[in-house]
């Protein structure tokens, strides 16, 4: 389950349909999908199998045209060069489409005027819109696997806004030690 805060007033929100309904407002759409479809060490392209109904629907949603499986792990070359690329306030000319299969990391969105922090973690699908104003970094562990969606793999540049927003706030991860003890999900997160 995502952690949903704004951080300049010590907001926090709880419950699916609390978040869900908090970031449609925003124009950011949050479901949580079922993990019990693939075993967690299951190959790329086996969960992409798994998932085909899913990430086919999606596609149709979204006009995109591929999706695939990122996997990034502490011993992943040049992490830290890649998180920095992410980490500061930016643009897609394209959405940003993630269906978190495994890690957590922070979506932060400046929308209107405000800063939302999305924790995201396993079960979590976030569709970040193109154009909106965002930035992202991984919780301490340093790991996330998400299948993600392009409309044109060439649009997800980032474009820098240079704003210096980001500087102004903690990459602060709570889950899942927030909601108890650690335990591996395995059960149907929908039902
Ligand atoms: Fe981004």
């Amino acid at each position: 389950m995502a952690v949903l805060r704004f951080p300049d007033t010590n907001e926090m929100i709880e419950g699916e349909s609390g978040i869900r309904s908090t970031l449609a407002g925003l124009g950011i759409d949050y479901e949580r999908w079922s993990l019990d479809r693939v075993p967690p060490d299951s190959s790329a392209d086996a969960v992409l199998a798994a998932y085909a109904d899913e990430i086919d629907e999606m596609k149709r949603r979204g006009g995109y045209v591929t999706a695939d499986v990122i996997d990034v792990n502490p011993s992943t070359p040049n992490l830290e060069a890649m998180l920095a690329r992410f980490d500061k306030e930016h643009t897609h000319d394209e959405d940003e489409v993630r269906f978190i299969l495994a890690g957590r990391g922070i979506f932060f969105l400046h929308i209107s005027g405000r800063v939302a922090s999305v924790e995201v973690g396993p079960g979590d699908m976030l569709r970040v819109p193109r154009g909106t104003t965002h930035w992202f970094t991984l919780c301490e562990d340093r790991r996330i696997r998400a299948v993600r969606w392009f409309q044109d793999t060439a649009g997800w540049t980032p474009h820098y806004t240079d704003s210096g927003v980001d500087k102004g706030y903690q990459p602060l991860c709570f889950g899942p030690a927030y909601f108890g003890p650690h335990v591996e999900t395995k059960f149907n997160l929908n039902a």
